[in-house]
């Protein structure tokens, strides 16, 4: 059994760094042609140069997901250019702590802007397309903090929250076109989001002991789940939300089995 994802059309968003950049090179080695969105243009420079050194195929955007009119030349640019739109994965995404009673509302109004709302100024500006096209796969990013949120993320686990629970409303909506949608909640993967990997020895052991695989995940644990789920392997599965985070809390006391 072989995934086959060679022609397809996908746009993703956050592809500047992190697991976007994972996601959106994983793709078009797949042999996907590839269209990808950051805000960062340095990031995209840099993204298009390694793009072109091993002759992948990408068209790269300066587009803000909170912004509808830029999302709409960017769906423009790739009808123009492709024809079609398959797959989009909505990766980007920030951050923002702090405790409810003193979190600003710049933080709350930010996450819940770029995660949630840039990802459904992303769909709907895909849908028709997708429908006309009675084919496509939509793929979320929503995180383990949509599962089990920590203490001062109120504002960024209600914004993946969100994610999970419109993934599901949409997924309703688009499988009478053979569209499928899901979300995936990512575990804790280091990154410039989180620098998990760069905090004290004693808070990494903390963050590991919640983990049943007791090691960080991989961008590339993600980028594999994304061709998964945009493969014809994965064409029966819509409106679910898929747990990649090594087994976080699957069960109470995982650091027990390393005992
Ligand atoms: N790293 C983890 O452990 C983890 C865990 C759960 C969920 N996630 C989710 O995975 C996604 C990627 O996270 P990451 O760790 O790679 O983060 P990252 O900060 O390394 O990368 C995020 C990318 O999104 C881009 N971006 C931010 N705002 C944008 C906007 N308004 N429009 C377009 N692009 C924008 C950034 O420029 C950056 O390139 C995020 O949605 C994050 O919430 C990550």
């Amino acid at each position: 059994m072989q995934i086959e994802l060679s022609g397809m059309v996908g746009i993703v968003t956050g592809v500047g760094k992190g697991i976007g950049k994972e996601i959106i090179m994983t793709l078009a080695r797949e042999g996907v042609k590839t269209i990808g969105v950051d805000v960062n243009q340095e990031d995209l420079d840099q993204l298009s140069q390694e793009f072109s050194e091993e002759g992948l195929d990408g068209l790269f955007f300066n587009c803000d997901v909170r912004d509808s009119k830029m999302i709409t030349e960017v769906v423009n640019k790739t009808i123009k250019e492709y024809g079609r739109v398959d797959l989009l994965v909505n990766n980007a995404g920030v951050a923002g702590n702090g405790e409810v009673e003193t979190l600003p509302e710049e933080i709350w109004d930010f996450c819940h802007d770029v995660n949630l709302k840039g990802m459904y100024l992303m769909c709907k500006a895909v849908i028709p397309i997708m429908k006309r096209q009675q084919f496509g796969r939509i793929i979320n990013s929503a995180s383990f903090a949509a599962i089990i949120p920590s203490i001062g993320s109120a504002a960024y686990a209600s914004s993946k929250a969100g994610v999970k629970q419109f993934s599901r409303v949409l997924a309703g909506e688009l499988g009478p076109w053979n569209i499928t949608v899901n979300s995936y909640a990512a575990g804790m993967i280091p990154t410039t989001l989180n620098h998990f990997s760069e905090l004290p020895q004693e808070q990494q052991d903390r963050l590991l002991d919640s983990l049943t695989l007791r090691r960080w995940g991989e961008k590339k644990d993600i980028a594999q789940l994304i061709c998964f789920l945009a493969s014809d392997l994965a064409g029966y599965i819509t409106g679910t939300l898929i747990d990649v985070s090594g087994g976080k809390y699957a069960t109470q006391f995982p650091k027990a089995a390393y005992e």
